[in-house]
């Protein structure tokens, strides 16, 4: 498995591994992931791409398909948007490879520290990368004003 910037012709394969990643979690109703699923469009990944405020990583295995990606969004502080690793590649430390290229790519911009509003399934992941747990956030993605509010953690990971 290699990391990389993703490219614009990636965000198809981006968005299944997104779905792939989201069909593992078993902790939330399925109108919650039905909305967690529809928050997040190719438009909106092509945001992170190639652009000031927001870089995007893919991880890819030896034949070349995407199995993770990492998605930042920069301002005083960096924002962890999306960290998703397909569901057969869980626990296989993708991850953890996603999360550090992230941290390094934060450091080399100088930002002390990244936030991330941590679905409960991923708090124990983020806890075991350093990340502080904050306050509960009712989470209602974009566009899904109707759908039902889903329960994340604000974590918060300094440098300094
Ligand atoms: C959260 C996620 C990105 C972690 O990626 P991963 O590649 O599975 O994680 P890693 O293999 O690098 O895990 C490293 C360590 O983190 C911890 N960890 C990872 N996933 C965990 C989980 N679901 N529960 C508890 N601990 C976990 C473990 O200590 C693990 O080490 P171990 O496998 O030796 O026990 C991935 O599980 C995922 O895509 N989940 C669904 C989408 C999601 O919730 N994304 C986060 C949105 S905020």
């Amino acid at each position: 498995m290699m990391l990389r910037p993703s490219w614009l012709g990636d965000v198809r394969a981006m968005i299944s591994v997104r779905q792939s990643a989201l069909c593992s979690i078993g902790m939330y109703s399925p109108a919650q992931m039905k909305c967690w699923r529809q928050a997040v469009d190719e438009t909106e990944l092509r945001t992170f791409i190639d652009q000031e405020d927001g870089t995007s990583i893919c991880a890819v295995e030896e034949g070349q398909s995407i199995v993770g990606y990492a998605c930042l969004r920069f301002g005083t502080s960096a924002h962890l948007l999306g960290l998703y690793a397909a569901a057969a590649w869980q626990r296989r430390g993708v991850g953890t490879a996603l999360l550090l290229a992230a941290h390094a790519i934060c450091a080399d911009r100088n930002v002390s520290r990244v936030h991330v509003a941590a679905s409960m399934n991923a708090a124990p992941f983020y806890a075991g990368h350093g990340y502080v747990e904050g306050n509960l956030i009712q989470w209602r993605p974009q566009g899904t004003e109707e759908g039902p509010e889903i329960p994340t953690l604000r974590m918060t990971y300094s440098f300094r």
